[in-house]
């Protein structure tokens, strides 16, 4: 016969690690989800002044497309450096310097680089 406590401890294991993985789930969504807001807002990123991005309307030229993120970006780290301060790899980038100069704060990059990361 099996006991109700060795039925629960071997269950509880497994719900209680799908709870947590789902939790990481949709704080990765929520985050993606907010980074694509801010980078598509015109008073916030307004990335889409210059780049091609995703489904934006009307998208700008003077930056690259933003595709294959994570092929031409496999440190993601060197990816937010870009929006951070675009000067540091380029110093006649015209590329606003979304941290340096404060336009973004630090929780909306993480955002953004979660989302164009997606891309
Ligand atoms: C005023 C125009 C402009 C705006 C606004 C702008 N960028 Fe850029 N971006 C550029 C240009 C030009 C480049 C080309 C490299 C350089 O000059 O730094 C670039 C390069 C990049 C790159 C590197 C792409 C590659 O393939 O090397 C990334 C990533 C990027 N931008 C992300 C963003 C994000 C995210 C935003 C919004 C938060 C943004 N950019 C806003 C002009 C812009």
């Amino acid at each position: 016969m099996i006991r109700k406590t060795a039925v629960i401890a071997f269950l509880a294991p497994i719900i209680m690690f799908g709870s947590v993985l789902s939790g990481v789930a949709t704080a990765d969504e929520a985050m993606i989800e907010k980074g694509k807001e801010v980078a598509f807002d015109r008073k916030k990123g307004n990335c889409l002044a210059c780049h091609m991005i995703d489904d934006g309307s009307l998208p700008g030229n003077q930056g690259p497309p933003l595709i294959s993120m994570k092929a031409r970006f496999p440190d993601k780290a060197k990816l937010r450096a870009q929006i951070y301060n675009p000067l540091e790899r380029n110093p006649n980038s015209f590329m606003p310097p979304f941290g340096l100069h404060n336009i973004l704060s630090d929780g909306d990059i993480d955002a953004i680089v979660e989302y164009i990361y997606t891309l």
